[in-house]
């Protein structure tokens, strides 16, 4: 798949020159290799390495990467490849969107999660240090490619990450898939190329089905969000330190207990599916040495927030969302506080 992108940049090239945006795990495993390849095409492309690390996709990254951009003379004539994890498609998305107020983007998302996840959809944002993904903007990509065999070298703590979303994508969009899921999971824990090319291809159609509908979420994208309102609140509350994949496996744990109080998902669904997150590796506790104050608290910077009010988007069944085009609903914090201690 890479030698067929550098094919295609060639053969129609979204900008006059490449910035190839990396972090330094993937900068020596795939970056000089690929910037390489795209300059024997006879392509212009530089190569800007930041540090690895959710604690990195921050503005004062984006900034540094700017400032590069801006001595090696990117103008308006450039477009960003984005080659790397879910960090750096939303942190190098973002530099594409305001750079020169916009310019071309192409994901070439490199871990599990990103590829079933981050890479499509056009989002793309940074931290802050009280919220997660709080400035950003919507910029669709050019292309998005995805190389399962670069998975290869992923660690089997990150790789596991990956799941989490893919989890979720059946739990919100696809009983088939989650059935599936269910029944594959030994083979793609071993890695089996075709059996993750078909997950891959399954979550990017479940996603994409939903983008299409919502592109810029004034309803039924929050879907996307399942798991996410308490999983954001415990990296932020972690500082950053809790991975993403980590996070959202909790918070589906957390939510789908406020989907049984709340909206009838159904007590086994909510079995199979703690079932199902554990099977791939997961944590299904928060374990506290979080508060679960903080938590709560730090829900309250949730995007989905209306009138200080926080909502979830959960599930009604596995596989289906709330009827209408609010998938979301507002849940006070005392039944949220009760919910954590249910998982602690
Ligand atoms: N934009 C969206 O729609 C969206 C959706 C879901 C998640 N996200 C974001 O994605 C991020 C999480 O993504 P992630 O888990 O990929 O994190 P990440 O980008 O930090 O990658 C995890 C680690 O794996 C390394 N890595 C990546 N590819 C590798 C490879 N092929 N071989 C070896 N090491 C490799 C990275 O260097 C990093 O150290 C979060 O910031 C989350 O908010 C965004």
């Amino acid at each position: 798949v890479l030698d067929a992108l550098v094919a295609d940049l060639a053969a129609d090239p979204p900008a006059r020159r490449l910035v190839v945006l990396t972090d330094d795990v993937v900068a020596p495993l795939y970056a000089d290799r690929f910037v390489r390849r795209v300059r024997r095409r006879g392509l212009s492309a530089c190569l800007i390495v930041f540090p690895h690390g959710e604690s990195h996709k921050n503005r004062r990254t984006k900034g540094w990467l700017e400032d590069r951009m801006l001595e090696l003379n990117v103008g308006r004539d450039a477009a960003v490849v984005a080659l790397g994890g879910g960090v750096t498609g939303d942190l190098a998305g973002f530099v594409a969107a305001t750079w020169h107020r916009g310019i071309p983007v192409v994901q070439v998302p490199t871990s599990l999660l990103a590829m079933a996840d981050a890479a499509l959809g056009g989002k793309t944002a940074v931290d802050l240090p009280g919220g997660k993904n709080l400035v950003g903007a919507f910029h669709q990509p050019w292309g998005l490619y995805a190389d399962t065999r670069v998975l290869e070298t992923l660690d089997e703590r990150t790789y596991r990450d990956g799941f989490a979303e893919v989890v979720k994508a059946g739990a919100i969009g696809d009983l088939r898939f989650f059935r599936w899921l269910e029944s594959h999971a030994e083979a793609l824990l071993e890695r089996d190329p075709v059996r993750l090319e078909q997950a891959i291809g399954a979550c990017l159609r479940i996603k994409g089905g939903v983008v299409v509908r919502d592109e810029t979420e004034h309803g039924l994208r929050a879907l996307l969000n399942f798991g996410h309102t308490i999983g954001h609140a415990l990296e932020a509350v972690s500082r950053y330190r809790t991975t993403h994949g980590r996070a959202v496996s909790i918070g589906m744990i957390v939510e789908s207990v406020l989907a049984v109080r709340r909206v009838g998902f159904p007590e086994p669904h909510a079995e199979r599916l703690r079932a199902l997150i554990e099977t791939f590796g997961l944590p299904v506790r928060y374990r506290g040495r979080m508060a679960p104050e903080a938590i709560v608290r730090a829900t309250r910077r949730d995007k989905k927030v209306r009138d200080g009010r926080v909502r979830y988007a959960l599930p009604r069944r596995l596989g289906s969302a709330l009827p209408g085009s609010d998938v979301t609903i507002e849940i006070d914090d005392a039944e949220v506080r009760s919910a954590l201690a249910a998982v602690n």
